[in-house]
């Protein structure tokens, strides 16, 4: 018999697909469709510290020197907090698969409370969605890394649940840090946020906001380092996000070494009977290749399992390697 039962984080999931965090999952009533829907999980959207920074400073410009400033930085702070709050509590009185709390952060000052009380509202895990750009010229190699692990220790320290580390795709190295992130504990990675695409508009000569949705040709770099770390670290679980648009790409995550995938622009521009068109394309598959579970399946196409003629750690297109004439 034919199983799509995953563990992820520690979590048991009736199927892989995880609805990723985003604007589809920013309301109770939204998660209660997506779990109609057919998900196996869902991301709730992220909090984000650079957004509650921004309105606190914006309101100590505002307010700057009159009586009751602070008292007002304080309100927006813990209003955002109780509205994020509510929303992990609503969403666990209509839904009955695993929710997974987001926080944004830059740093691990202030976000620890506040993982407190995020475990007493139910969620049955926190994302941490760790991406951002390192421009400065000034900047020490290896520290934006090392915040990755400052915060999951910090976190680790004050909640019992489960820590997910969303990585962005920016990294140097990224099977040097998710070693270390299972070393210091973490639940489980996803490879990868996706960063904000800027663009140029040549005709009114601005600077305006590129595509917002990932394309199916952002696959290869979510399966490329799936299949480097899944062989290197393979006792941490893995969820593959970025560039899922077909069915099929879930079965591809999956043998690149996924156990789990974080889906959001498909369901933007499908709808969320893409869940269940992935879920049942991935049973008929497993039935069709009589793997029966996706444990089995996991990794089979990994780096250690295809070592001699794996094409992960290819980087240059030399013509050996290339059917177009260069
Ligand atoms: C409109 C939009 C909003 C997003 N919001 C968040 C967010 O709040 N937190 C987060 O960690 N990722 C966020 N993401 C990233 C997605 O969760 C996902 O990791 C990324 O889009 C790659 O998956 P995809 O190719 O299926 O879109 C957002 C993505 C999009 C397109």
């Amino acid at each position: 018999m034919t199983n799509i039962e995953t563990t992820y984080a520690g979590l048991k999931l009736k199927n892989p697909i995880i609805v990723a965090s985003s604007g589809l999952t920013d309301s109770a009533a939204k998660n209660q469709k997506m779990e109609k829907a057919g998900a196996g999980a869902i991301v709730l959207k992220s909090l984000f510290e650079e957004q509650i920074l921004h309105e606190t400073a914006a309101m100590a410009c505002h307010y700057s020197g009159m009586d009751g400033c602070d008292y007002l930085e304080t309100y927006v702070r813990q209003n955002q907090l109780a509205n994020y709050i509510k929303l992990i509590a609503d969403t666990k009185k209509v839904c009955t698969i695993p929710v997974i709390a987001s926080i944004s952060c830059y740093d691990d000052a202030g976000w620890t409370e506040f993982a407190q009380q995020i475990e007493q509202a139910g969620a049955d895990a926190i994302e941490v969605n760790m991406m951002a750009l390192q421009t400065g010229t000034d900047y020490a190699y290896g520290s934006f890394e090392k915040r990755h692990i400052d915060v999951l220790t910090q976190l680790k320290k004050v909640v019992s649940l489960p820590i997910i580390m969303k990585l962005g795709s920016n990294l140097t190295c990224p099977p040097a840090l998710i070693h270390q992130l299972f070393a210091h504990g973490a639940a489980a990675v996803v490879l990868f946020n996706r960063l904000y695409q800027p663009d140029i508009d040549i005709d009114t000569m601005t600077q305006t906001s590129g595509m917002v949705f990932s394309q199916q040709a952002d696959l290869s770099t979510t399966l490329r380092w799936l299949g480097i770390a899944s062989a290197q670290v393979p006792q941490l679980d893995m969820a593959a996000s970025g560039g899922i648009h077909e069915p099929q790409d879930v079965v591809k995550a999956i043998l690149a070494g996924a156990t789990a995938v974080e889906i959001c622009s498909a369901i933007y521009l499908q709808g969320e009977s893409f869940i269940a068109q992935c879920t049942e394309f991935l049973t008929e598959w497993l039935q069709s290749k009589g793997i029966p579970s996706i444990a089995e399946a996991k990794g089979k196409l990994n780096q250690k399992n295809v070592s001699n003629n794996s094409t992960f750690e290819r980087a240059q297109f030399m013509r050996y390697y290339s059917s177009h004439e260069q």
